[in-house]
């Protein structure tokens, strides 16, 4: 009996993702960079490294379905041989790609139609829509007006493209309805870039999903698709740029938002870094920065044997089914068999730090930041911050997504703490303690997992 009804679940089940993947597809995809945009170390792609390939195997464990791959020198051999590398691994493993044009870097469109051309029609090209077509994203419009992206598409593609392009630079997208006047015979749908964080100030605040209500409602109305984005912290200091843009509980808050949300897509900004002009080395990495495409000013702070940021992917992870399965915050899970999954993370200076702090350091918010996923029993857990030997709190669990920037973080070491009926059964402590100050002055996060 339960076994037919479970039958009956599944054909139900596959029905409504046919019926779903004609408006409503639900794919999570990874911004990839640092190996096409390497306008400092050129050539130093390594082919045979296993890099490209690891890169792909560690994004599709998590739900990963495609990486953008953000180019903006199309024409150089090292792009153009990540590229191949990428796609030669994806075509084997069901994982996808697809081009993200960075006109920050590059403001011409037919400077990217060769390599476009030479790679749609492979097997691991990213295609959806109910016409399944294949999917070019970009960042920025540049000055690339709506009619010229039209004749781009039609003349080379004979318009077969499902365009997803990153336009809230462009002008009128502050007003949602009139933007889908002047773009909407040419995009299948849209991509927000900056809604990832709250805008850049000196104070604190929390990441907002107004700009992506209002933009998604609009895309709706029009029979367009939004894609979300969902990021971290930025922290540059490289490429003649120091600065800062929040960061604490930004990640986890824009999870939960996301999942009340419900956009068609969403994109994780980003997976790896890059030295390109499009967001050099701004510390929102969660997979691996290969040394070879970076420079030692951008490794300083983010090379991931001291900086690793892999202990966000478990939440990631945890992300992607709840979004998936359309569960909200609450709902999200730990891997099965596990009581929960989470992550801490800090800064190692305090910001009244007497170095050379990163503009809009006032912003930042001397904290201790988790996220932690319960099971659906967690009636006898809660979540216990310890900062350099003081508890500076501790607060009851609650079933999914937990999480909080706690305040008043104190030099020396920090410790967030799952409790069982008082005792500790899951434990992320910092590896690098917190100082007062210190010479290198990184407001990039250490990212520890709850083990
Ligand atoms: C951000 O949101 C949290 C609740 O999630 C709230 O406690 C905090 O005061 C907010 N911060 C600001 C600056 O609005």
């Amino acid at each position: 009996m339960a076994k037919i009804t479970l039958c009956v679940l599944e054909a139900l089940a596959s029905v409504i993702t046919l019926m779903g993947h004609a408006v409503d597809a639900k794919s999570v995809y990874a911004h990839y960079m640092g190996k096409f945009d390497n306008v400092a170390k050129i050539g130093t792609v390594t082919e045979g490294s296993g890099h490209a390939e690891l890169d792909i195997d560690q994004a599709q464990a998590l739900g990963i379905e495609a990486f953008a791959m953000n180019i903006g020198q199309p024409s150089q051999p090292w792009a153009q041989s990540t590229v191949k590398q990428l796609f030669d691994k994806a075509d084997q493993t069901g994982f996808k790609l697809f081009f993200s044009l960075d006109f920050y870097q590059t403001g011409d469109v037919n400077a990217y139609t060769q390599i476009v051309s030479d790679y749609i029609n492979r097997e691991s090209y990213l295609k959806t829509g109910p016409d399944n077509l294949p999917v070019v994203s970009t960042f920025s419009v540049g000055g690339v007006s709506p009619q010229d992206f039209q004749t781009w598409k039609q003349n080379n593609y004979d318009g077969k493209i499902y365009f997803l392009p990153n336009a809230d630079t462009s002008s009128g997208y502050d007003n949602p309805e009139t933007w889908f006047q002047q773009w909407g015979d040419v995009v299948d749908g849209v991509f927000g870039w900056e809604t990832a964080w709250p805008a850049p100030g000196q104070t604190p605040a929390n990441v907002s999903d107004a700009v992506d209500t209002a933009v998604q409602n609009a895309a709706h109305n029009v029979g367009k698709t939004y894609m979300a984005p969902l990021s971290s912290l930025q922290f540059k200091k490289c490429c003649g740029g120091n600065y800062y843009r929040i960061g604490e509980a930004n990640l986890p808050q824009r999870m939960s938002q996301l999942l009340a949300l419900n956009p068609d897509f969403v994109e994780v900004l980003t997976w790896s870094l890059t030295n390109s002009k499009n967001d050099a080395g701004e510390s929102h990495y969660i997979g691996n920065n290969w040394a070879e495409g970076l420079t030692e000013e951008i490794l300083a702070y983010s090379n991931t044997d001291i900086w690793p940021h892999y202990d966000w992917q478990p939440l990631i992870a945890s992300f992607i089914s709840a979004y998936k399965e359309g569960r909200d915050a609450s709902g999200m899970t730990p891997p099965e068999g596990s009581e929960a999954v989470g992550a801490m993370w800090y800064r190692p200076v305090l910001k009244d730090a007497s170095c050379q702090k990163p503009d809009n350091w006032q912003s930042a918010v001397d904290a201790v930041n988790y996220g932690i996923v319960v099971g659906s029993d967690a009636s006898s857990l809660s979540i216990r911050v310890t900062s350099g030997g003081e508890v500076i709190r501790e607060t009851p669990a609650q079933p999914g997504l937990n999480y909080g920037s706690v305040p008043g973080i104190k030099t020396g070491k920090q410790t967030v703490e799952l409790v069982k009926d008082g005792s500790s059964i899951l434990t992320a402590t910092s590896t690098v303690d917190v100082v007062e100050t210190n010479e290198d002055c990184f407001f990039n996060f250490h990212v520890v997992g709850l083990k």
